[in-house]
């Protein structure tokens, strides 16, 4: 195959989506009426990665882990995971299918009490038969010495630390070698030094190849992730906003993102935004494109800025051109008495920009105004 052949293959196949979302909904019915735990949920994300799921309590996080795992149906939209429709599975069949596909790891380790941590970590390839008989042992010593606790093979989970159980259960749910790990509050009954080991284990594991998905209420820990899915009331928090200002809280990134608007330019369109726009300021989401201070009708160019995904615009007192260099999203975030934010709230959001001005590498129009 020569070089043509295979620039064209890989314009064409997208990067593996192993997990999608699309318009999820999840609804309790409860004795006092109904409760919407998510909101329109979309995600998508590639393999390889590792994700962090945060929020406060109650705000889904092990709803949506439940949706990823089967556990639990939504009440709407599509779940899609490693290529099969898993909101469309029976209960009967899904069971098969996460012991394959999944490997889940919960806060309070669930090992059996009365299997040794070996017994434990080959449970699921008796449940779902995978290898031979002859070979699952040799499997599990493996699996637990790279876990380094070969050595607690025959031990009872009660008789070992929270972090060699956590370790045995990592085992277990790596047992059937599943693409994908979901893990609720791995690090939630752990010392902060055990914890920062469950997270060092698994980004081994992403490094060689495994998707994982965790819940933390930790935003140190979640921090250490690719990505950080970020929850509040049951709405996802647009991602932009959460990297760009993660040290902000929730109910500042909620308003923010609550009237936010999203805006698509194909690669060598232009699009003006003006100080009368409604935007307090952009995120370029996605793409790359180059900025430009139009004055008395003429494009300064002498002020042409590149910006790349993640870059913010403040807005001031100016015409604004962005031409996309490559297909652009821009995500606007709307000012500030639009959203409702106090004056101490405008001012932390405003000392995150200012504090990122000052490091390198960040493109702000600001500086140009
Ligand atoms: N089976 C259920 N029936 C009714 N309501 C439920 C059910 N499960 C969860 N909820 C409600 O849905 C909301 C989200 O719950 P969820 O367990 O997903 O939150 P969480 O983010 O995991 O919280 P925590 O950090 O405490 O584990 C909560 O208000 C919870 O009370
Ligand atoms: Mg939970």
């Amino acid at each position: 195959m020569n070089n043509r052949n295979y620039d064209l293959r890989q314009s064409i196949y997208e990067p593996t989506q192993i997990m999608v979302m699309r318009h999820v909904n999840k609804t309790y019915h409860t004795s006092v009426g109904k409760f919407p735990a998510l909101k329109n949920i979309n995600i998508s994300i590639e393999s390889g990665k590792l994700v962090s799921v945060l929020g406060k309590s109650g705000s889904g996080k092990s709803t949506l882990i439940n949706l990823m795992a089967g556990i639990d149906h939504p009440s709407s939209g599509e779940v899609i995971i490693n290529g099969s429709d898993i909101h469309k599975m029976s209960e009967g069949k899904i069971a098969v299918w996460r012991g394959k596909n999944l490997g889940i790891v919960f806060q309070f380790f669930q090992l059996l009490p009365t299997l040794s941590v070996l017994d434990n970590t080959m449970l699921p390839m008796d449940f779902c038969g995978t290898y031979r008989k002859t070979e699952r042992e040799e499997i599990a010593r493996n699996l637990l010495r790279t876990l380094e606790i070969e050595d607690l093979s025959e031990s009872f989970p009660n008789s070992i630390s929270a972090g060699h159980q956590q370790c045995a259960a990592i085992a277990r749910a790596l047992a059937n070698d599943p693409p994908i790990i979901l893990a609720d509050e791995p690090t939630g009954n752990l010392d902060s030094k055990t914890g920062e080991m469950v997270i060092n284990i698994f980004k081994k594991l992403v490094s060689s190849g495994k998707t994982i998905i965790m819940v933390t209420h930790d935003r140190k820990l979640a921090n250490q992730a690719q990505r950080i899915l970020l929850l509040r009331d049951g709405i996802l928090i647009n991602e932009s906003l959460t990297n760009a200002f993660l040290e902000l809280n929730e109910i500042i990134l909620a308003k923010m993102d609550s009237k936010s608007e999203t805006f698509e330019v194909n690669a060598g369109k232009s699009m003006f935004f003006s100080a009368k726009e409604r935007s307090w300021f952009w995120i370029l989401t996605r793409g790359a494109m180059t900025l430009s201070i139009e004055e008395k009708n003429i494009v300064t160019d002498a002020l042409k800025t590149k910006l790349s995904a993640g870059d913010i615009i403040v807005n001031s007192d100016h015409v604004y051109k962005f031409t996309a260099t490559e297909d652009c999203q821009i995500l606007s975030i709307p000012l500030p008495e639009i959203i409702s934010l106090s004056n101490i709230e405008i001012m932390q959001v405003e000392q995150v920009i200012s504090r990122n001005l000052n490091t390198s590498g960040v493109n702000y129009a600001t500086e140009l105004a």
